[in-house]
């Protein structure tokens, strides 16, 4: 899951920049350090939306999520731990992540 959320995480990037308006295209953007130095902290699961029937489904039995990104400027490295309540479970894990800085995309090793 901490893909997922990693990547609805920085889907967030463009909306929150204030050079872009919600409104505008939603195109991507590189990635810096200065990107990576504010990722660097913790993040709370709040809404999701998905095509894929099989992570909707996943989606919807998290009762609260939250996860850190572990980042460092100069790496193209990315730490993801996650801390997830599903169903009566929780469940800690981690991943990483590689930095594509170029075209503003994260994905799993
Ligand atoms: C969005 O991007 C498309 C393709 O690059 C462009 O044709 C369109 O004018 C853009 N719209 C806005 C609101 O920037
Ligand atoms: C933890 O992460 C690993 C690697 O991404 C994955 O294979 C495994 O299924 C995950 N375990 C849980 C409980 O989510
Ligand atoms: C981003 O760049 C990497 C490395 O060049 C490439 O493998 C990947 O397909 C690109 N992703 C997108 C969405 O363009």
């Amino acid at each position: 899951m901490a893909l997922h959320w990693a990547l609805e995480a920085l889907c967030l990037l463009p909306l929150l920049n204030p050079q872009n308006p919600a409104c505008a295209n939603v195109t991507a953007m590189p990635i810096t350090s200065a990107t990576l130095d504010w990722l660097n902290r913790r993040w709370f699961y709040v809404a999701s939306a998905f095509r894929n029937p099989e992570y909707k489904q996943s989606a919807q039995e998290v009762q609260a999520a939250f996860f850190y990104f572990h980042t460092n400027p100069r790496e193209d490295r990315v730490m993801v731990r996650e801390h997830m309540t599903t169903g009566d479970r929780c469940i800690q894990n981690s991943t990483f992540l590689k930095v594509q800085r170029a075209n503003g995309t994260l994905s799993k090793i």
